[in-house]
């Protein structure tokens, strides 16, 4: 496996392997891998003849108050996992690298970064589109492969690659959970054994509107509130409860349509987690 540590290491051996006429495959993380990303490596192994996987966590996709600086990192262990996993390639970039002084240039996808996550942490999207046209611009991969965790970012992903004509197929792959529904994730290391007990309380509320749905109901708002219902008596806070469309993100009235999508996001002591699920599935 090789580790690339500049973009140029990255760029020139993603050239190489498109000129042997070798399919590319992208999977941009922030590390502290866990098996949410190993099935994200897995499936873009499947589709793709070289798998590459960034390790960045990305400084102008956190705002001022929050966890940059503490956010978990384990270069060692996730290149272990990588090299596990069968990858091909790892690009661990410096900030500096992606950033170099007098850096100016970002992107922004206007409607869908300004709603729901984008809302409460303004800024966000910006940086994560920033950085995966950045990634996509130097990898030039044929595959792109994000996880269906961060919705709304998958989506904003996808119109970017459209809009900036990437020629990059971007895939979504499905949420990984741990056995009792929580959803994985690298923020999951903050949580205290009670506050992780309590952070069930979002794939609860979840599957409970989901059991609504099946059972008929189709008002959003009847759906949300079940939700909520799960988030109060697990003493989740929450930060909001969403019924959208999956590719648009607008506010949905109704749940028509089984890929109607229910978004969360709540704190667990000081800890934000977010989760999502089609209505219907
Ligand atoms: P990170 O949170 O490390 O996630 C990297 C990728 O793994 C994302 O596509 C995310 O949706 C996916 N992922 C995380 N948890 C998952 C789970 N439980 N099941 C399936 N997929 C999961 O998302 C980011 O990093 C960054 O914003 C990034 C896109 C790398 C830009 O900096």
């Amino acid at each position: 496996m090789q580790l690339f540590r500049t973009p140029a290491e990255l760029s020139g051996w993603t050239e190489t392997a498109r000129q042997q006429g070798r399919r590319v495959g992208l999977v941009p993380t922030m590390g502290f891998l866990h098996p949410g990303h190993l099935s994200l490596m897995k499936a873009c192994r499947e589709r793709a003849d070289r798998t590459v996987v960034s390790i960045f966590v990305n400084p102008t996709q956190f705002g001022p108050g929050e966890d940059l600086a503490r956010y978990p990192r384990d270069l060692e262990g996730d290149l272990d996992k990588c090299r596990q996993a069968g990858v091909d390639g790892v690009f661990a970039p410096e900030a500096g690298a992606m950033y170099p002084e007098g850096h100016r240039t970002f992107v922004e996808v206007t409607g869908l970064q300004d709603r729901l996550c984008g809302a409460r942490r303004p800024g966000h999207f910006r940086g994560v589109a920033t950085v995966v046209t950045q990634l996509l611009s130097l990898g030039r991969p044929h595959l792109a492969v994000f996880g269906e965790k961060d919705w709304q970012q998958l989506q904003i992903i996808r119109r970017l690659a459209t809009d900036l004509h990437l020629g990059v197929e971007i895939a979504g792959m499905p949420i990984v959970r741990e056995a009792d529904g929580l959803a994985m994730s690298s923020r999951n290391a903050y949580l205290s054994a009670p506050e992780r007990a309590r952070a069930l309380g979002l794939s609860r509320g979840l599957a409970a509107a989901r059991a609504r749905w099946t059972s008929g109901e189709r008002r959003a708002e009847a759906l949300r509130d079940a939700a909520r219902a799960e988030l109060r008596a697990a003493e989740v806070r929450e930060d909001y409860v969403e019924l959208v469309d999956p590719a648009s993100l607008e506010p949905l009235d109704r749940a028509d349509r089984p890929d109607a999508r229910l978004l969360v996001a709540g704190f667990v002591g000081s800890t934000r987690l977010i989760d999502n699920t089609a209505v219907g599935c």
